[in-house]
């Protein structure tokens, strides 16, 4: 066996499954509900995490495992600290103990969102919310850990396997004439095929430590709407509105553009553009 991939049946797990079926890379499937064909296993569940890796010592694991309701963490910041922090640090510890390479993903949400330039690796953090908070967590754990790790911060995951923005936009605008999206958020979108091939990519590189992978260009939430909507050929209009008119429970940065060029450099390719990614997507809504 030569990885074990948890989280298997989220959006980025099942890209990634994809990606290292369609290699023939041996790989054991696992998620806390797992698919047909697939393993059981809850990373918060210390015991059998050690066990199944102890009893398949694979080269390496990647963690697609996460607690991803970013508004409803703030109420339940325990519950996701358990699974972003204290689940992905019995990763690391399995990981130490057999000598396996950890990949796991974090996220843009670290960070404060008070910059102006794009965020890069070593810069400090200062999440805003419980499910940055989290994450954060998660990522420490792992490198006090002292196990093998590549952390890819990625952010505005988008792809066919699971909710995401870009979905809601395209069935969203089927029915209304016009939508209001927030023009004062900045990131970069990311298409999930992509990270999930970028996963595959850096697993086999000798570089440790945390990088940050996301489609270009930077743009906001109004300008991936407005490509979606264009796109899709419907009749809707996308206007520019400000964060304060959609008050939500999680506050989100401001700015949380990732610069990504150093793993662009690491994996030897660099993704596409989002737009790209968008048409091809909406293509396939669209059929
Ligand atoms: N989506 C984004 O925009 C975004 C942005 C930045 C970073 N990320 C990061 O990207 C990664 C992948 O995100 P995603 O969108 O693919 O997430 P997702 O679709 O929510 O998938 C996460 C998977 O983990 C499973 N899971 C939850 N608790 C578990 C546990 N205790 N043990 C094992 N599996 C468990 C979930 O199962 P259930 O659904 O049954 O709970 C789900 O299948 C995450 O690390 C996330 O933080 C995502």
């Amino acid at each position: 066996m030569q990885a074990i991939v948890t989280g298997s049946q989220g959006m980025l797990g099942k890209e990634l499954k994809a990606i290292l079926s369609s290699n023939n890379i041996p790989a054991l499937y696992t998620d806390i509900n797992p698919g047909e064909n697939e393993f059981r296993l809850d990373i918060t569940d210390r015991e059998a995490v050690i066990a199944k890796v102890e009893e398949l010592k694979p080269r390496v694991i990647f963690n697609c495992s996460a607690y991803t309701n970013v508004d409803l963490a703030e109420e339940q910041e325990d519950i996701a600290a358990r699974i972003n922090g204290y689940g992905v640090e019995n990763l690391a510890i399995a990981a130490k103990a057999n000598d396996v390479l950890l990949v796991h993903i974090s996220t843009d949400y670290v960070f404060s969102g008070n910059n102006d330039k794009p965020y890069l690796p070593g810069d400090i953090t200062g999440p805003q919310g419980a499910y940055g908070r989290t994450k954060l967590l998660g990522e420490q754990l792992i490198i006090s850990s002292g196990c093998r790790y590549q952390i890819i911060r990625t952010a505005w995951l988008f792809g066919p396997q699971g909710k995401n923005f870009v979905e809601t936009i395209f069935k969203l605008s089927q029915s209304r004439s016009e939508l209001k999206v927030v023009n004062d958020q900045h990131g970069c979108p990311t298409w999930a095929p992509d990270l999930a091939q970028c996963m595959a990519d850096i697993a086999t590189k000798p570089e440790y430590g945390i990088f940050h992978f996301c489609n270009g260009p930077a743009c906001t939430w109004f300008d991936l709407a407005r490509a979606v909507v264009q796109d899709a050929g419907h009749d809707c209009t996308v206007k520019p509105c400000n964060s304060t008119e959609f008050p939500r429970p999680a506050q989100r940065p401001a700015w949380s553009v990732l610069g990504s060029s150093e793993t662009y450099r690491i994996i030897g390719w660099q993704p596409r553009k989002w737009q790209d990614a968008v048409t091809q997507y909406v293509k396939a809504l669209k059929s």
